[in-house]
């Protein structure tokens, strides 16, 4: 299989495999921030989630990271999920759920430049934070693509249910938080 270098050859070939194929895709990644101009934006608030393409079997999503910036621990709701690391570093911190509800670190790693990562909710759950000291860029593919997640809140030590949204989609700004791009 050839490099990827744009966005367009990966929306391509994710729309022309099946989910199977995913994985060798994304292995074929060579993508320069600077195709990615049109969907950088930022916020001083929260990480900023910005959809790049959605059909029926997958979604692609950058999400953009202030330095401490930071999810909580969630799920994947039954769908699987890629990540590609565009610039900076993430640190991933997965988690075990008990049946009584508890949640337990299970291990920690740092994906960075050129890196990639997969989890689904047979690996467990986690939470991603762009420990670093500048921002970082990464890459998401979610397959199918997800509506909703629960994620666990930590002061009442109770998993919440949250429909997901994107700040941006295509480039233009949806969401009234502050959203910069530059
Ligand atoms: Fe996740």
């Amino acid at each position: 299989m050839k490099p990827i270098f744009t966005l367009n050859e990966l929306i391509n070939a994710l729309s022309q495999s099946s989910k199977d194929n995913y994985k060798t895709i994304f292995k074929n990644l060579v993508l320069d921030k600077n195709v990615l101009d049109e969907y950088l934006n930022w916020s001083t608030k929260k990480y900023v989630r910005n959809g790049i393409y959605k059909s029926d079997n997958f979604e692609l999503i950058l999400l953009c990271w202030e330095a401490g910036q930071e999810t909580p621990i969630h799920c994947h709701s039954g769908e699987e999920c890629w990540m590609y690391l565009i610039e900076g570093e993430i640190e991933e911190v997965q988690y075990h759920k008990h049946e009584n509800g508890d949640v337990e670190a299970k291990g920690i790693r740092k994906i960075a430049n050129q890196q990639q990562a997969y989890i689904n909710d047979a690996i467990g759950l986690h939470k991603l934070k762009n420990n670093s000291k500048g921002r970082t860029i990464s890459l998401h593919l979610y397959a199918k693509p997800i509506e909703s997640c629960s994620y666990f809140d930590e002061q009442s030590k109770t998993f919440i249910k949250k429909n997901l949204s994107y700040d941006t989609y295509k480039g233009e700004i949806l969401s009234s938080k502050t959203v910069s791009s530059i």
